[in-house]
């Protein structure tokens, strides 16, 4: 039998600099130890073009060090409208974030775009946005992402039957 394709996740908001990226390194870290590596492939883009070839947000990348995720390789990229078809989770940080890729995504492929936070049990329906705050916000967001990105990764397992 051949092998499955790989679920693929894509984490967006607006920069690619602070949420999605920090996303993106802790679903990575999450899918690694449960042996998923083969099964589950995770991207990150931003929904703006204003960071492009950019790295992380030093206070996201120094914030996430300090649980152990390494954010220092990743680069910043837009979203692009082939992502549609390549991601079968498309998963807006704010709803800002979810409106603008709405906006753009072909209409029969709007059920692969969903808020990240209605994957988790959190009372927010936002990751709030870091850039501005001082670093509780950097906090928050990896509380946020950390918690939601195990449900999500129970959530596809349980969907599309992995198992390490
Ligand atoms: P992100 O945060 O969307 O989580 O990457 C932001 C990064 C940069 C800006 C705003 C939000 N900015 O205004 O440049």
């Amino acid at each position: 039998m051949s092998p499955k394709a790989p679920v693929n996740v894509l984490m967006v908001c607006l920069g690619n600099i602070c949420r999605s990226p920090t996303a993106e390194a802790v679903f990575r870290a999450q899918v690694a130890t449960r042996g998923l590596d083969a099964s589950i492939q995770v991207d990150s883009a931003g929904t703006s073009d204003w960071h492009i070839g950019g790295a992380p947000d030093p206070r996201s990348q120094q914030a996430a060090a300090v649980r152990n995720y390494d954010l220092s390789s990743l680069q910043a990229r837009q979203v692009q409208v082939e992502d549609f078809e390549t991601f079968d989770y498309i998963l807006a940080m704010d709803q800002s974030n979810y409106r603008d890729l709405l906006s753009i995504c072909p209409p029969q492929e709007a059920h692969r775009v969903s808020l990240f936070l209605s994957h988790g049990d959190s009372n927010l329906i936002e990751v709030p946005d870091p850039y501005n705050s001082g670093p509780e916000g950097f906090e928050l967001v990896l509380d946020l992402v950390e918690n939601t990105c195990s449900s999500l990764l129970d959530e596809i397992t349980r969907k599309h039957n992995l198992s390490a």
